[in-house]
C-alpha cells in the first residue's frame, strides 16, 4: 500500500483532490495534513472522513521539525502539496502569513523530504501553483509553460518565490518534483470570500454584489473536478522536473460572470428578471489588479490526454445549486470572524 500525503486537503481543491484519491485508489493510504485555518474545513470531506485509507493528520506545515517527524513516522511514497492561504485581497492586508504558509511552509516539507527520504526512487514530490505567477496579460495572448514569472501580487510573489524553491530542489538535489500552474477554479466547497461563492451568497441574502473597479477584468474559469482530474494524471503521468499549465480556455469579464450568476440566481430563487442585477456595486479596485489571465493547456492535453469536462453555463448552473442546498454549510462558514472581516474589508473601500 502506497501512502501519499495531501497537504491543505480540509481546503477547497484539497477536498476534491482527498475526495477523488480515497474514493479512486483504495490502495492508497491517503493522509490528509492540514492546520484547518479559516479556509480549511473537515465538513469538506464528511463522505470519506471514516474511509479505511484515509487519515487526517492536523499540523501547520510552518512547523518544519514536525514535518520531518511527519515523514520519518509515515514514510510517505509521494506528496500533493496545495496548502497555502490563497486569496489575494487577504494577501494585500497580511503579507506576512503567506510568506509563512507559501514559502516557509514548502520549503519544510521539500527539506523533509530531502532529509528523510533516503532513496528517491518511485518517490514523487507535486506542487500545485497557480496561474497568477505569470503576472497579467494585455488584451491578446496566454500564458505557456515558459512564459517569464512576473508576480504582482503578494500571494503570487509567494506562490512564485515556492515554485522556484521547488525547482531549485529539484536542480540541486535531484528531488524528484513535478508543479502544475492552474487558472481560477470554480464549485462546491470554495469559501465564500472568492468571487463566485461570494456573489451567490450575497445574492441569497440580498446583500450588494461588489464588483471592483469597472468589472473589466477577466479571468480563465475552470470547474474544480477538472482541476482534481488534472492533479490525479500529473501525479501518475506527469515527467519529473516539468511544469503544466491548467486552464478552461473560458475566459470571463467579471461583469459578464455576474451577470450570468444573477440569471441563474433569479431563476432558481424564483426571483423576477433583474432582482439580482440590482444589487450589483462597483467599488474600489483592488490594489495592483491583474488585469488578464488566461492559460494555454496544450501541453497538458497532448501529453497526457487531460481536457474539462464541463461548460461554464453548466458548472454554474450545478455550483449554485449546490450552494443553494448546501445552506447549513455556507451558514457555519459564515459564522464567527467571517462578518467581521468584511464589514472591515468594505469600510476600507
Ligand atoms: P483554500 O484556501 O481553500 O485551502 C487552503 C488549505 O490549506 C486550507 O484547508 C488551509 O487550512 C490549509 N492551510 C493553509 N495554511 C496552512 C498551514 N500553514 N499548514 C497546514 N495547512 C494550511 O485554497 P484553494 O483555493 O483550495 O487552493 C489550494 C491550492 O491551490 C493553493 O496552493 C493555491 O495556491 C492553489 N491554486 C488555487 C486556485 C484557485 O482558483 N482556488 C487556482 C490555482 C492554484
Ligand atoms: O488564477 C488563479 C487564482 O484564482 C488562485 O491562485 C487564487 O488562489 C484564487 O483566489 C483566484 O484568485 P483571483 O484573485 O483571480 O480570485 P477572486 O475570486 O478573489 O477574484 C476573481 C476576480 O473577481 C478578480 O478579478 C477580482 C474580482 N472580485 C473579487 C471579489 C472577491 C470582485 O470584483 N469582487 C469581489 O468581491
Amino acid at each position: 500500500m502506497k501512502t501519499i500525503l495531501i497537504t491543505g486537503g480540509a481546503g477547497f481543491i484539497g477536498s476534491h483532490v482527498v475526495r477523488r484519491f480515497v474514493k479512486k485508489y483504495p490502495d492508497y493510504k491517503i493522509v490528509n495534513l492540514d492546520n484547518l485555518t479559516y479556509a480549511g474545513n473537515l465538513a469538506n470531506l464528511r463522505d470519506v472522513e471514516n474511509a479505511p485509507n484515509y487519515e487526517f493528520v492536523k499540523a501547520d506545515i510552518t512547523a518544519g521539525e514536525l514535518m520531518k517527524a511527519l515523514f520519518k513516522k509515515y514514510r510517505f511514497d509521494g506528496v500533493i502539496h496545495l496548502a497555502a492561504e490563497s486569496h489575494v485581497d487577504r494577501s494585500i492586508s497580511s503579507p506576512m502569513e503567506f510568506i509563512f504558509a507559501n514559502i516557509v511552509g514548502t520549503v519544510n516539507l521539500l527539506n523533509a523530504a530531502r532529509l528523510i527520504w533516503d532513496d528517491f526512487t518511485g518517490k514523487r514530490f507535486y506542487h500545485i501553483s497557480t496561474d497568477e505567477v505569470y503576472g497579467s496579460l494585455g488584451a491578446t495572448g496566454f500564458f505557456y509553460e515558459n512564459t517569464a514569472y512576473d508576480p504582482r501580487s503578494p500571494y503570487s510573489a509567494s506562490k512564485a518565490s515556492s515554485d522556484h524553491l521547488v525547482r531549485a530542489y529539484n536542480h540541486t538535489y535531484g528531488l524528484p518534483t513535478v508543479i502544475s500552474n492552474c487558472s481560477n477554479n470554480y464549485g462546491p466547497f470554495q469559501f465564500p470570500e472568492k468571487l463566485i461563492p461570494l456573489a451567490i451568497y450575497n445574492i441569497k441574502h440580498s446583500k450588494l454584489i461588489p464588483v471592483y473597479g469597472k468589472g473589466e477584468n477577466i479571468r480563465d474559469w475552470l470547474y474544480v473536478e477538472d482541476h482534481a482530474n488534472a492533479i490525479d494524471l500529473i501525479y501518475h503521468e506527469g515527467k519529473i522536473a516539468e511544469t503544466y499549465n491548467i486552464g478552461g480556455h473560458n475566459e470571463w469579464k467579471n461583469i459578464d460572470l455576474i451577470h450570468l450568476l444573477c440569471e441563474i440566481m433569479n431563476r432558481k430563487l424564483k426571483r423576477s428578471a433583474g432582482t439580482s442585477e440590482n444589487l450589483i456595486t462597483y467599488v474600489k479596485d483592488r490594489a495592483g489588479h491583474d488585469l488578464r489571465y488566461a492559460i494555454d493547456s496544450s501541453k497538458i492535453q497532448k501529453e497526457l490526454g487531460w481536457k474539462p469536462s464541463l461548460q461554464f453555463a453548466e458548472g454554474l448552473e450545478k455550483t449554485v445549486e449546490w450552494y443553494l442546498a448546501n445552506e447549513e454549510w455556507m451558514k457555519n462558514v459564515t459564522s464567527g470572524d467571517y462578518q467581521k472581516y468584511y464589514d472591515i474589508q468594505y469600510n476600507k473601500r
